[in-house]
């Protein structure tokens, strides 16, 4: 009889679980169907820099049969068509091919823009013709391409490089910082900065706030942000809690912030409506924060990880914001599915251009 009803808990467990994955998985799946049905409305040009990678070829395949955008892969031509042939992916794919053809225009412009970084004009052609990174970001700057994927095959900080380099940051931006989206049961969440700024001051705190409520509303999600530290408004008081507490005062002053955020606060405060109504009933916040900005990438990426494989998130990202076009850096590792949401993200940043 023990066993019997043991069997029949985790009978119960197993079905509990399925339902809660399943809402999860709506909830996830939900939010990208409207990022993607906005990409395909009015599908851009998204150059793939690792254009020879199986992953980035499959990827290509869907994006241009769901019609989320053009894709143009970025490599030798030959063994990319070759590549999908083997793969049996029926499709004739745009491949701009850096080491045939005449691209001296590019390397031309990465010269201009790199000549008082030290560069020369023979590594600017050399760049062109054997690092794909560069020669899709200058395929991007140059708006041949209107968004860029990388990251599959570098580690994240060499994929970011040439971007940053050659793309830049947009003209209201100082600092790019990358968001990953989490999707749980009954709600999303967005986390910042999860991948590039090691050490933030308070100014870019606040302006990752701001590009990250940005990229919430591109989902349909109303942001509500929150400037994480261990202390809750002015509990603790060091450097460390100083910089949230101090970008939350930037923003407060600033007239273009049209959304709620308070700070700075322990996690479990901007996201437990009783904390925030109760003790904290004096914050800006009524309910649970759905941007969280943390104080740092140590915290930031180590967050949304244990948010990811313990709370049992969907993760999506990482969305790179604040650049000066959209470039978005996968993580080694990414899936297909994960290159052709990426995909369907930049197109509407594409489209917000
Ligand atoms: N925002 C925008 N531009 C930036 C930023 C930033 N945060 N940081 C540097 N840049 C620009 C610089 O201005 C410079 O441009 P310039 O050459 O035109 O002047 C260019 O990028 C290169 O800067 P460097 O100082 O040469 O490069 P650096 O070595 O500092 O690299 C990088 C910048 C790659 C972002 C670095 O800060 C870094 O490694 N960050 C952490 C990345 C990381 O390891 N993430 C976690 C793992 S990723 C994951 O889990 C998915």
């Amino acid at each position: 009889a023990a066993m019997d009803s043991g069997s029949a808990r985790s009978e119960l467990d197993t079905q509990e679980y399925e339902e809660t994955l399943e809402a999860r998985l709506g909830k996830s799946r939900e939010m990208m169907r409207v990022v993607l049905n906005k990409a395909k409305s009015d599908p851009k040009r998204v150059a793939l820099a690792e254009g020879t990678d199986e992953k980035m070829i499959r990827a290509a395949y869907q994006i241009q049969e769901q019609g989320i955008a053009y894709p143009v892969l970025i490599g030798g031509e030959d063994e990319i068509r070759q590549t999908a042939e083997n793969l049996g992916l029926d499709f004739e794919p745009e491949v701009a091919d850096p080491q045939n053809g005449d691209w001296d225009h590019y390397a031309d412009r990465l010269y201009e823009l790199r000549r008082r970084k030290g560069l020369t004009k023979n590594e600017a052609h050399e760049l062109v013709r054997r690092d794909t990174n560069y020669f899709a970001s200058v395929m991007v700057e140059q708006d041949d391409a209107d968004a860029m994927l990388t990251g599959l095959t570098h580690h994240y900080p060499s994929a970011l490089r040439p971007p940053l380099q050659v793309v830049g940051t947009a003209d209201d931006a100082e600092y790019a910082a990358g968001v990953y989206m989490l999707t749980f049961k009954n709600r999303v969440v967005f986390c910042a900065d999860t991948t590039v700024n090691l050490a933030p001051d308070s100014d870019v705190l606040a302006e990752i706030t701001k590009h990250t409520a940005e990229l919430a509303r591109r989902f349909n999600i109303e942001p509500r942000a929150a400037m994480l530290s261990y202390s809750n408004f002015g509990s603790v008081t060091n450097e460390g809690t100083r910089k949230p507490r101090d970008a939350v005062k930037l923003l407060h002053d600033d007239a273009e912030v049209d959304f709620p955020v308070d700070g700075e606060m322990q996690a479990d405060t901007a996201v437990v409506e009783d904390i925030l109504q109760g003790t904290y009933e004096f914050s800006d916040l009524e309910d649970p924060a759905n941007v969280l900005v943390f104080p740092n990438l140590e915290a930031g990426n180590i967050g949304y990880k244990l948010l990811q494989r313990l709370g049992g998130a969907e993760a999506i990202g990482p969305m790179l914001v604040g650049m000066g076009k959209p470039v978005h850096v996968l993580q080694r590792g990414d899936e297909v599915k994960d290159i052709v949401n990426l995909a369907g993200v930049a197109v509407v940043d594409a489209q917000n251009e």
